[in-house]
């Protein structure tokens, strides 16, 4: 049974898909003593509160509630996970706008309560509504994350692992830059518990794209993504509560990094109780170097058109 960390508050803002299940996963791994969710849709978050907290007598002693934002007020983490999703053909980009208005009044409303917690961003596009809350909070960086291109490396690695029929536990791999369309494979750097592993042409091309579109198939076929992103989450949100110190491809602010300046994007950090302690430095080849800055450009190039 998973241990609770010291007594530790979490809230997360919307209860949709993302939200809800990504309490749901804190609730079973008994990850917090408090956990508060927030939504527009009050009735909705209070009916996720009812349910998970009839599951309690199956799991472990924790507070859930349907709060509001006074409830950020002592918060160690406060997860963003509101706003619209992904329509079947639709980017996460596409979404920009409608998302980056409303957090406008997320972040106004968090800082009103709470100035020393960690902003956790999962909402889409995540990269730039990670920059957003930084600018809008006036956090230090280290304290806004976005959960980045930690599922695209997850879903990396799950994939190699069954071309190779390898538990993906034991396969390392990176994706790093943009949680979306202009992300990119360190196949460079992939290897097997540390062990080169090689791949056909072939198998580098189907893994790569399987992994870059793994979203607009599940959306497809069930509407929305929620379980993967949901583990991400946890994985961040214990590596803060715990203080592990995990290297994790989280979204973070980039200051003169392989060339790239003042945008977030997923590279390898060290995440502790601190947020992001390090970013790790990666040694790019031309091409990989070539298509990481490509994927800042199109960022910054988004980023200049919102009103900051
Ligand atoms: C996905 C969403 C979280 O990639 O962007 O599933």
């Amino acid at each position: 049974m998973e241990t609770q960390v010291c007594s530790s508050k979490v809230v997360i803002i919307g209860t949709g898909a993302v939200g809800a299940t990504t309490a749901y996963t804190l609730l079973l791994r008994e990850r917090v003593s408090e956990l508060v969710l927030i939504d527009a849709n009050k009735e909705r978050a209070l009916g996720e509160a009812l349910d998970m907290n009839h599951g309690l007598p199956f799991t472990g002693g924790m507070k859930i509630w349907a709060g509001d934002y006074s409830d950020c007020a002592g918060a160690d983490i406060i997860v963003i996970a509101a706003g619209a999703s992904q329509q079947p053909g639709e980017t996460r980009l596409d979404l920009l706008k409608r998302n980056a208005s409303i957090f406008d009044s997320i972040i106004h409303n968090i800082v009103q309560y709470n100035t020393h917690g960690i902003i956790l961003v999962a909402t889409n596009p995540v990269d730039i509504l990670s920059y957003v809350s930084l600018k809008k909070s006036g956090f230090p960086s280290n304290r806004v994350i976005g959960s980045g291109t930690l599922l695209d490396s997850a879903r990396f690695r799950y994939l190699i692992g069954e071309a190779k029929e390898i538990n993906p536990r034991s396969i390392h791999a990176h994706i790093i830059g943009e949680h979306g369309d202009s992300e990119l494979p360190l196949w460079s750097l992939a290897n097997v518990a540390g062990i080169d592993v090689e791949f056909t042409a072939e198998e580098r091309e189907r893994i790569f794209e399987s992994t870059k579109n793994a979203a607009y198939e599940i959306i497809n076929a069930k509407g929305a993504t929620s379980y993967a992103i949901a583990l991400a989450l946890d994985r961040i949100i214990v590596s803060i509560l715990k203080n592990e110190a995990s290297v994790l491809n989280v979204s973070t602010l980039l200051n003169d990094y392989n060339g790239v300046s003042d945008v977030y994007l997923g590279v390898p950090c060290i995440v502790d109780s601190t947020g992001v302690r390090e970013v790790l430095d990666l040694e790019l080849n031309d091409k990989e170097l070539e298509k990481f800055q490509a994927s800042a450009n199109k960022l910054k190039e988004a980023i200049a058109e919102l009103d900051l």
